[in-house]
Formats: C-alpha cells, structure tokens, sequence
C-alpha cells in the first residue's frame, strides 16, 4: 500500500516511539505524586514542555497539553466566549469558511446556545483559499472578542498570513484585551515556523498525529493574562484549564517530535517532501479534466489537492485504494460519511462541482520517489 493520506494522520517516527515505549514502561507513577516515581513522570513532563516553549517561543507556563487538537480548539473558543460573555452584552465571532470542523461546530454550538449575544461573522474567501486582512479589518467592531483563523488548511493545504493579520488585529483596539486571536495549527507547525508571540496570537491549537508524534495528543498555547474559563472541571491540572492526569509517555513523544523539528535533517526534509510534490503535482495537472484547488505558492509543502471532471471523489478515493493507493477526499474527520467538502465549496465557483470531484494526497517525510512514481501511474489510470 502507498500511503499518501499523511494529513489525515502521519506514521509515527522511531525516536517518538522509542520514547513514548521507553517513558511508558519506566515513568508509569502518576506525575501528580510527591514520591520519586511521580517526580521523574514529572521530569518528562516538564522537559517536554520546555521543549515545545522553547520551539514556540513562548514562556513554560503558557502551554497546556490537551488530547489533540479538536480539544484545543473547544478549550480555546468555548473559554474564550463563556469568559467573555459574563463581561459583554453583546459579543462578535470572527472565522473563515475554510475551518476544520471542531471549530465551525464550537462556535456553531454557542451561538445556537446564546442567540441573542453571540454574531457570527465570516470573512469572505476566493479561490486562492487565503484570507485577504483588509477583508478581517472591515469586519470588526469593538464588539470583536475573538478571531478565529486556521493556520493551514486540512483540505487544500493553503497557508493564511498569520503574522499579518496578528499585526493588524494587535493595532486595532490597543486599550483593550479584544478582539483576542486563536489559530488552528494542526496541519501548519510540521512545516511553518512560527514564534507565537511575534505572531501576536493569543491562542494556538497542535495535534501530536500531524507531526509523526502519537495520536491521542495536542497542546494548546493560551497567552499569558488572556481572560478565559476552563470549560472541565477537577484537580486542577494544567493550570485548572485541563485538568486530569498528565498522559506521561504521549507527552514526551509530543516534546520529541518537536525536538526533531530543530535537527538539520528536518529542514532537508521538508525540501525532499516539496520537490517530491511538485513533481507529482505538476504531473498531475497535465492530464485532461485535473485542476488544483487552492494557491499554488501559500500551501504546505505535502499537500496536492485536485478537482477532477470526470470522477467523483469517493469513487477515486474507493478505486485507488482497491489499486494499493491510500488517499483521501477532503478531510479524514468525516470519514464514513459521503459529504462534499465544504472547504472546496467555499473556494470553488458555484455552478461547479469541484465539492463532490476532489481528492487529497498528502506525503510525508517517508514519501519515496518511488511511491510518487506508483501515485501518479495509479490515478492516471483512473481518470
Ligand atoms: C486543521 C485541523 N484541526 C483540528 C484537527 C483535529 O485534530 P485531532 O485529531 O488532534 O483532534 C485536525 C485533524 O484532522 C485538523 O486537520
């Protein structure tokens, strides 16, 4: 099997394993008890996050760990706007149309819950699939408490211009703690460094099985001094913003991935990965009926994401993998589910049937030329 659905989730990487196995039969005790079995638990613990502040740019106590993104995300965004509510009468939710689903359906949820409080403001998206930040700008009001804007994208890979927008929305109302900025990182802190203060964001969401660390695993960046609740309730961990038992071995194979984003091979890879797309891809948009999905440049280096005219996405997705190709239609999060994809749809002209005709392929940085080459020979025959 060729397997080229990474973005849906990535293998995991030896040195992650090794250390994920090794903590996990070693630092057992509960890393919340005072004895010395607890204390070493604490010990990875604590150099797993130092680890990931240090990436992040960011101080030891400003990052929580949660069990992946979608929780981030809930944390970040129902504890925002539950804080916010007991402040404001009337309260503005600004995001784009391309989010994953865990924060559509978040804000979704709580605007159903407080109808009369809560607006939902989206920002209008092109073909590009980039957000433009004069398009935020005119959407705020001093009613803004939160802008919500993916990093990278799940479905079509598009990068938004984080930093930008960061700097325009830190400019717009400096004598007020709004409109605060959260981003979801899952899919972009693989290939995208970033410092998150430099980047002026609030909030940021990471998912450990999007970077060859574990599923099961993530961690969410919350500002320093940022007015939130915590949306659980119990012993007070992590800072009584998530609290329950710290998940000793999947937190320092997390802090291992990250470490492994600093070694030079890391930067090699990701221009072995990118080369290895670009060939493919540019392949793929010689043959009749194939167009891309999405900016060409401000994409992340494994991502294709294709129309074709021809086929239907799920009868691409079913015969590739009957023919030893493992790729996906839009976003793994649905699976089970014949949906068009909501991200195409937005991005896509609406006589178009592009929502219900595409398909993903994402590498990794175990992708060979090889397997590139068996890709490509396999959806050829397909369409
Ligand atoms: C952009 C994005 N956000 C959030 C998630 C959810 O992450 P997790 O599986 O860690 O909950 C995903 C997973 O596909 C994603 O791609």
């Amino acid at each position: 099997m060729t397997y080229l659905d990474n973005q849906s989730s990535t293998p995991i990487h030896p040195e992650v394993l090794k250390l994920v196995t090794q903590v996990m039969q070693d630092n057992f005790a509960n890393p919340h008890s005072q004895h010395s079995g607890g204390q070493q638990a604490i010990h990875s613990i604590d150099k797993a996050r130092r680890i990931i502040t240090e990436y992040l740019g960011i101080e030891f106590s400003e990052l929580i760990f949660t069990s992946g993104a979608t929780e981030s995300n809930n944390i970040a965004i129902q504890g925002v706007i539950l804080q916010a509510l007991q402040t404001q009468e009337q309260i503005e939710i600004i995001t784009t149309p391309i989010e994953h689903s865990s924060v559509i359906e978040t804000i979704k949820a709580l605007q159903i819950a407080y109808p009369e409080k809560i607006t939902i403001k989206i920002i209008p998206i092109d073909e590009t699939g980039i957000v433009k930040v004069q398009d935020i700008q005119a959407l705020l009001t001093e009613n803004t408490i939160l802008v919500s804007i993916i990093h990278a994208n799940n479905e079509i890979g598009t990068i938004q211009p984080i930093r930008d927008i960061g700097r325009m929305l830190k400019k717009y109302n400096p004598e007020s703690v709004y409109p605060l900025f959260h981003s979801d990182g899952a899919q972009a802190i693989w290939s995208e460094d970033i410092n998150l203060h430099y980047a002026n964001l609030d909030l940021y969401s990471i998912s450990g099985h999007k970077m060859y660390a574990p599923k099961g695993i993530g961690a969410l960046f919350i500002k320093k001094d940022t007015p939130i609740q915590a949306i659980t309730y119990g012993g007070g961990q992590e800072y009584a913003m998530r609290p329950g038992t710290l998940n000793t071995p999947l937190i320092a194979g997390l802090g291992e991935a990250f470490r492994l984003l600093i070694i030079p091979e890391h930067k090699e890879s990701l221009k072995r990965v990118r080369a290895l797309r670009d060939n493919l891809l540019d392949k793929l948009l010689q043959l009749e009926g194939i167009s891309l999905n999405g900016d060409r440049e401000n994409r992340l280096p494994q991502n294709i994401n294709i129309a074709s005219l021809h086929k239907s996405s799920d009868s691409l997705v079913i015969a590739a993998d009957l023919a030893g190709l493992a790729i996906s239609a839009g976003s793994a999060c649905h699976s089970g589910a014949t949906q068009e994809s909501y991200v195409i749809q937005a991005i896509s002209p609406p006589e178009s049937d592009y929502a219900t005709h595409s398909i993903r392929i994402s590498l990794s940085q175990y992708t060979s030329k090889e397997e590139i080459e068996e890709a490509y020979t396999i959806i050829k025959s397909l369409i």
